[in-house]
């Protein structure tokens, strides 16, 4: 039974466990962050939450102030628990905390099947501010969970 409950301090070195997993497994985050556990904290974080199964971390999410909305961060789940709505749930937990913008580089087609199933609309494309290690700008994709309210310019 996973269970999503709010991150604490003493669950920052098991996220860090799965983010390694994750990045392994995922290339995401792209390239490997000096201080994960700050990483897994951004600038202006508004509340984290981690699934959590048998004691183990087994997914994250943040929720970040940013352009005043609150954005969908830092989400995750251990590829040995993938396909069981654990995402799902996490991302539910940070639509009720308030997120109602996330962005997603195109190529997570995982995380972009996972939005547009659950009714997060498509409102921009731009390159995103950081380079691949080959070179290569992605592309990010901005979606909104409500675009009557939080439709971009
Ligand atoms: C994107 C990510 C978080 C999704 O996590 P997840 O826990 O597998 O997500 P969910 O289980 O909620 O949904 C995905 C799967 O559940 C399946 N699913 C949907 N409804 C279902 C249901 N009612 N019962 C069972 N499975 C279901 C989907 O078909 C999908 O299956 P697939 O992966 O075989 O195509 C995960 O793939 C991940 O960590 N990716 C790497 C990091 C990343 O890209 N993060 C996003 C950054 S923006």
């Amino acid at each position: 039974m996973v269970s999503v409950r709010p991150r604490t301090a003493a669950d920052l070195p098991g996220c860090v466990a799965t983010l390694c997993e994750v990045h392994e497994s995922d290339d995401y985050p792209h390239r490997w962050p000096h201080d994960p556990a700050g990483w897994l904290t951004p600038e202006n974080t508004a509340a984290a939450w981690v699934a959590e199964h048998e004691n183990r971390i087994v997914g994250h999410v943040v929720i970040v102030d940013r352009v005043g909305a609150l954005w969908v961060s830092r989400l995750f789940v251990r590829p040995q628990h993938r396909g069981s709505l654990v995402g799902d749930s996490l991302l539910r937990q940070a639509r009720i905390g308030g997120a109602s913008m996330l962005d997603v580089i195109e190529y997570s087609t995982k995380a972009i099947e996972l939005y547009e199933r659950t009714g997060w609309t498509l409102v921009d494309r731009r390159p995103a501010e950081w380079t691949m290690s080959d070179g290569r700008r992605p592309v990010e994709r901005i979606y909104c969970a409500d675009p009557r309210s939080n439709r971009l310019a």
